[in-house]
């Protein structure tokens, strides 16, 4: 999921906030972090402290104090880019106050512009790629000897399931597991498998194990991570492309996403599952039955979908087609009837024609989203799209089609929160609620942000709470008991 502010809030995502202060083995240096974009951003950063507090940096909040500034960056669209770049005009002005700040790019745009990043960004001293980070404590130390440093290069075994993420910006209740790294898929909208490379899966035990360290450390929910999470396939390690050379052994012992999900779900039963991003022609029947037989893994499911037009998902290669989705959709329904769905939409892909618009508009009528996250298409240099299609929908008619898609899924976010008024749902408490001091607010299993009042209860508490009224994408209501 990624963060695009004027059409939806998704609460996971602190778009450039910073993160807190760690106290970790330090000689004194202090970094400051900011992520941007998706979750998995947001989980790397945790991993990128834990490798630089091996090599003596902490963590700071206050730029004015940090000697190295990083930036985790996005690609996905032009604007987070833009927004990237922007950022670092600002750091360009701190720069001049302390001319000794480093300032370093990681993520998506690092693997995308390279070494050219230097040239284009004079402030940048350091660009490292998604795959690079344990390579980090040796281009840090590169830049402190005043050289530029770069590393870019992809990897088909990297998952950094040996890295024990420092939990940065944490309530302490709710973390992202990785599970997966990189994608196979080729959208060719998607400049994604450029800049994060092969898919590969990470050993279930590490996946376990950190999930076990969380829940001794007070953790009551995890998301399981990755760009395409129902391809999870564990043999040993490497690329999932390489399965066919695998041996017979391997073949037979091999872990899929519904047993790794079944493990982590048996294994901390009393710990909330959740998991993104599922892409329709990955996800199978046994995933359903498995989220139906464990309480504990939440009936939601973030289902990307992107066009509801046949001839649109084909140009952009998306493996499936309006009625295998729609299939896929009635499982769901059958098989998890509360099951909260949502979506991703592009519209304006080149060529995309009215026609096209309307199965869009038609295909949500059908699900009706309990919410969604809707962008214009933004061509990607490099990807099969930007190569050979022209990107000839006019901006108008862009922005007309996207308000048409966002004001249908208002309508059925308040179709479904409504009808959870008068039900009690389970939620875990997170945070304050952002409006009132006095309220509470966390998620009920379908992903929903519900606010009540905050009586004696606690972050980190399951609290079942009776809905009384909703806006299109917030339930409101009182709480019955501890859950
Ligand atoms: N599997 C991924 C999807 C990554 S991209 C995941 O974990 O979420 C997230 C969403 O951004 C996509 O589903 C798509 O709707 C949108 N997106 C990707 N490339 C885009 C582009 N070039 N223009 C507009 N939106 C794009
Ligand atoms: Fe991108 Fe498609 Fe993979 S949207 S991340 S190429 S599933």
């Amino acid at each position: 999921m990624y963060s695009k502010k004027q059409h939806y809030k998704d609460p996971n995502l602190y778009n450039g906030e910073t993160l807190d202060v760690q106290h970790l083995k330090n000689d004194g240096k202090k970094m400051y972090i900011e992520s941007y974009g998706c979750q998995m951003n947001f989980s790397d950063s945790e991993i990128v402290a834990s490798i630089l507090g091996e090599a003596g940096y902490a963590t700071t909040r206050d730029l004015k104090e940090a000697d190295l500034v990083l930036v985790n960056t996005c690609s996905i669209r032009e604007k987070a880019e833009q927004t990237v770049r922007n950022r670092l005009e600002q750091f360009n002005g701190v720069k001049k106050s302390n001319p000794n700040l480093k300032v370093g790019v990681l993520g998506c745009m690092a693997e995308r512009l390279k070494s050219k990043f230097l040239e284009e960004e004079k402030i940048v001293d350091l660009v490292a790629g998604p795959d690079a980070y344990k390579d980090l404590p040796n281009l840090v130390k590169e830049i402190e000897e005043g050289r530029d440093a770069v590393n870019v290069i992809l990897s088909k075994e990297e998952t950094y399931g040996d890295i024990r993420p420092v939990r940065l910006q944490s309530n302490g209740v709710t973390a992202f597991v990785s599970i997966t790294r990189g994608c196979d898929n080729m959208c060719t909208f998607c400049v994604v498998p450029f800049t994060r490379g092969r898919e590969r899966s990470r050993d279930p035990k590490s996946i376990l194990k950190e999930m076990k360290d969380l829940a001794d450390k007070g953790y009551k929910e995890v998301t399981l991570l990755g760009q395409n999470v129902d391809s999870y396939l564990w043999y040993g390690g490497g690329p999932k492309k390489d399965f066919r050379k695998a041996s017979d052994l391997q073949k037979k012992t091999a872990i899929t996403f519904d047993k790794l999900l079944d493990m982590a779900a048996s294994e901390q039963p009393n710990m909330r599952i959740r998991f993104s991003t599922s892409n329709p022609q990955d996800m199978t029947v046994d995933v359903l039955y498995v989220m139906r037989k464990h309480k504990n893994i939440c009936n939601y499911i973030h289902l990307p979908v992107q066009s509801g037009s046949d001839r649109v998902l084909k140009a952009m290669n998306r493996q499936h087609t309006r009625a295998e989705y729609i299939e896929l959709i009635d499982h769901i329904r059958t098989i998890l009837p509360d099951c909260g769905i949502s979506q991703d939409m592009i519209s304006g892909f080149p060529n995309e024609t009215e026609e096209d618009h309307q199965e869009t508009l038609s295909l949500m009528e059908y699900v009706k989203y309990d919410f969604g996250f809707m962008f214009m298409y933004s061509e990607r240099p490099g990807t099969p799209a930007a190569k050979k299609l022209k990107d000839n929908i006019p901006e108008n008619v862009k922005k007309r089609r996207l308000q048409e898609v966002v004001t249908r899924q208002q309508r059925h976010g308040l179709y479904r929160t409504q009808k959870f008024v008068g039900q009690t749902v389970e939620v875990l408490i997170e945070k304050e609620s952002k409006k009132s001091k006095k309220h509470w607010s966390g998620r009920n299993q379908q992903n929903t942000v519900v606010v009540f009042p905050k009586e004696n209860f606690k972050i980190g508490d399951f609290v079942n709470v009776q809905i009384e009224d909703c806006t299109s994408a917030t339930l409101i209501g009182k709480a019955v008991s501890h859950g």
